[in-house]
């Protein structure tokens, strides 16, 4: 597999080539890309109390997110400095401490060395704490990476947390997830994601709610970029979208009337009336807010052909379930449109692989996953011998 002929052989403009969205050694490759990039693993309501915990994975590589005594978070490579066991193998967890499975050593939630018996004299504790990996909060979201040194994140992190901090993301909680297991490769469900050619005529429940959906139809405020590529200071991808919503329509619902507490400031509604703002930050975590709910999507390659999406709804930190909104009418929409796009996403990934696929042009409504394809280009380009 020459990848790097292949991606001088990609014309602009059109969809990628049938070995970017089916080798495994490509795969390989963009698991090596994405491991260098800041992802969304969560949110900090998950890890509540002191010695919480959960785990975060992405290819081979594997995250924990503790919560420590002193309220801050730490990231750990969840990889014993023992013999290389994975540490913790549940999806989230709680305790004082953590201890490897295998042998017993025990480090502390800051990621050190407590516990380590029977090792020889001159053994170092200090010397075998957990790998500390980059770690930032902003405006509730948990994101990390698996990198040593990755791309920088202020100008892209500030502007994330102006936008979740408006609709209170940052004091919100976690009122249901989801999780779509995908036959796809991970790029056909994420292009599918940016565009919304596919909206009227594969979510009927999104159009008559959005005006994203019919063509020219769409809202870009005065300080919104709206385009892939680093921000100009080189930190990593960024884009925000504001997206107005149909005459009456105040938020994602089936009658499009509020469906939980009013978040943030204002309720998350600008001047120009409801909205719904549509952001992402590197290359597989993507959000959208309303003025009483946010949804957070994760995108999750596992194997070449197997992705999964995961799907986190967001409402006000003191709403309860049943008293202040009903969890089935807060997800029916982005459950209902989730469910579609598993559905076409697969159509598309069958058909990708057939010997008659040739990558075709992109729409004037497609320009943003235009933009997601691009820039994966460049950045596969970069990694390439
Ligand atoms: S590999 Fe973790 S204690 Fe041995
Ligand atoms: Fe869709």
């Amino acid at each position: 597999m020459n990848i790097a002929a292949l991606l001088a052989a990609y014309k602009p403009g059109h969809s990628l080539g049938q070995a970017f969205y089916s080798d495994p050694g490509i795969f390989a490759r963009d698991m090596e890309m994405l491991s260098g990039r800041w992802l969304c693993v969560g949110h900090v309501s998950e890890l509540p109390t002191a010695g919480d915990w959960l785990t975060a994975e992405l290819g081979r590589e594997s995250a924990i997110v503790t919560r420590r005594a002193d309220g801050e978070f730490s990231a750990l490579a969840n990889v014993c400095r023992h013999r290389g066991s994975r540490i913790c193998t549940l999806p989230h967890g709680h305790g004082p401490t953590l201890t490897c499975p295998y042998h017993g050593w025990t480090y502390r939630l800051d990621g050190s060395l407590r516990r380590a018996p029977e090792m020889p004299e001159g053994f170092d504790p200090a010397a075998h704490g957990l790998l500390p990996l980059p770690l930032k909060i902003i405006g509730g979201l948990i994101f990390l990476s698996f990198a040593d040194h990755p791309p920088a994140i202020e100008a892209s992190a500030a502007a994330l947390d102006a936008m979740a901090r408006r609709h209170g993301w940052d004091t919100g909680k976690i009122a249901a997830r989801k999780t779509y297991t995908i036959a796809s490769n991970w790029k056909l469900a994420v292009e599918n994601y940016h565009e919304c050619y596919h909206c009227a005529g594969s979510h009927p429940e999104f159009s008559a709610l959005h005006a994203l959906a019919r063509p020219g139809n769409r809202r870009i405020g005065s300080k919104d970029v709206e385009s892939w590529g680093p921000a100009p200071d080189g930190n990593e991808v960024f884009r925000v979208m504001h997206s107005g919503l149909a005459d009456g329509v105040l938020t994602g619902s089936r009658d499009g009337k509020a469906l939980a507490l009013p978040m943030g400031a204002a309720g998350g509604v600008d001047t120009l009336g409801p909205e719904c703002v549509f952001a992402e930050l590197g290359f597989l975590s993507a959000f959208l807010a309303y003025a009483d709910y946010g949804v957070i999507y994760r995108f999750i390659p596992r194997k070449s052909l197997e992705t999964e999406m995961e799907v986190i709804w967001l409402v006000r930190g003191d709403a309860e379930a049943g008293r202040d909104f009903d969890p089935a009418a807060l997800t029916w929409l982005w459950d209902v449109t989730s469910a579609a796009d598993k559905t076409i996403i697969e159509n598309n990934q069958a058909g990708v692989l057939s010997r008659a696929y040739r990558p075709g042009p992109f729409s004037k409504m497609e320009a943003a996953t235009r933009q997601y394809v691009e820039r994966y280009v460049a950045e596969l380009a970069r990694l390439a011998p």
